[in-house]
């Protein structure tokens, strides 16, 4: 047996109005919530049981996967009354394992999309005898992220939370967000409690001397947290160049999920997903964009790298751009909503062109 925990309880609150009612990590990503893609990668690493620590939303979880049968794992819920922090979250979790002091589990950051070799991860906690493994990976700016250096022999040296200064930006390695405990140093986080485990778990473990290691894994990695990131985590699943065994089809340029009605005069491409009882018309171009469950593209319209929620509407001849379409929105005919532009659920908006930025128009 070998069991994961799914960190599920934030409130994705980059990525509103989309996380208005849906937990970010149930989001559609391409086709299927993101954590049944995170779910179907773990058991093909060889996890058999998964704990989600929910909080923010935590029915829409269970309702979905109930006990994981149909999704090939065991899985229970540990809901959060209050949110507990990723480490609190972690110690939450501890009254559902059935991992012995010694065994590892793993922990998965419930919005990360990536490549990562997890049986390899769990294989070097091993050889180590680690206290923890982390998974790192390296970025080209590091700004945003927590910093982990290791030295030669892959042991962590520090935990440097986002730098501020040049000086602070020792490596390029970041924590990639996913862990391999020993269950036992779940069981020493204080209980009851918020805590971070970035802040405060690591960094009191490397006080205390424990083995601490960091493994570099340089495949495929998406923070899904931001629109445009969440875009791009769908298309990179749709056209494969991330693979995912819970892809709900094909590899290819788009995926048209059961009922999606496409014009014969659209393009659809760049591996958009078009949605339950989507409607895509005559001459309209959906490029790089996720349209959600029975909304309507309309004609001569163009959407790049966008999502359209949930039964919205795009009038004729209006241009998406790196925008978010509320669910049920209504958009008039041949306006722009261009650069971060989010639209609220249902709102209804004719006659404009809305940019999100300085020069707006
Ligand atoms: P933002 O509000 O947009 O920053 O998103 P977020 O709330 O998901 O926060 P963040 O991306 O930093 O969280 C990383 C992962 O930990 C996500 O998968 C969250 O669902 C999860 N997470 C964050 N805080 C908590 C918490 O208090 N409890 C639980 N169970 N999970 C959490």
């Amino acid at each position: 047996m070998l069991e994961a925990v799914l960190l599920v309880g934030g409130r994705g609150t980059r990525l509103r109005p989309l996380t208005n009612n849906i937990p970010k990590p149930m989001l559609p990503v391409a086709g299927v919530p993101f954590t049944e893609h995170q779910i179907a990668r773990a058991r093909a690493a060889g996890v058999t049981r998964v704990v989600l620590s929910t909080s923010y939303r935590a029915e829409v979880f269970s309702e979905y996967f109930g006990d994981g049968a149909d999704f090939g794992v065991e899985m229970v819920y540990a809901p959060e009354e209050s949110p507990l922090g990723t480490g609190g979250a972690i110690r939450n979790v501890t009254r559902f394992l059935r991992s012995g002091p010694d065994d590892p589990v793993l922990v998965f950051n419930g919005d990360v999309l990536s490549g990562l070799d997890i049986a390899g991860l769990v294989a070097h906690w091993r050889r180590a005898g680690a206290a923890v493994a982390l998974y790192l990976t390296r970025v080209p700016d590091p700004r945003a992220f927590g910093l982990v250096p290791t030295d030669a022999d892959g042991n962590v040296t520090a935990f440097l939370e986002k730098p501020t200064s040049p000086a602070e930006i020792v490596t390029d390695q970041i924590n990639a967000g996913c862990y391999v405990f020993r269950r036992s140093v779940i069981d020493r986080i204080p209980p009851g409690r918020v805590v971070s485990v970035e802040r405060e778990t690591f960094p009191a473990l490397l006080a205390d001397g424990a083995n601490v290691i960091g493994v570099v894994d340089d495949a495929y990695w998406l923070d899904l947290g931001t629109p445009a990131a969440f875009v791009e985590g769908s298309r990179d699943i749709v056209t494969g160049r991330i693979p995912s065994p819970a892809l709900p089809g094909e590899v290819g340029r788009a995926l048209l999920l059961p009922g999606a009605d496409v014009s014969v005069d659209a393009v659809v491409a760049g591996g958009s997903v078009i949605g339950r009882d989507a409607h895509v018309d005559a001459y309209a171009t959906v490029d790089g964009s996720v349209i959600l469950d029975g909304a309507r593209v309309g004609v001569g319209a163009t959407i790049t790298a966008s999502v359209v929620g949930a039964g919205a509407v795009v009038g004729h001849g209006t241009r998406v751009s790196g925008a978010v379409i509320g669910d049920g929105a209504v958009l008039g005919a041949e306006n722009e909503f261009l650069d971060g532009v989010r639209v609220w659920p249902g709102a209804q908006i004719a006659d404009c062109t809305i940019r999100h930025s300085s020069d707006q128009s």
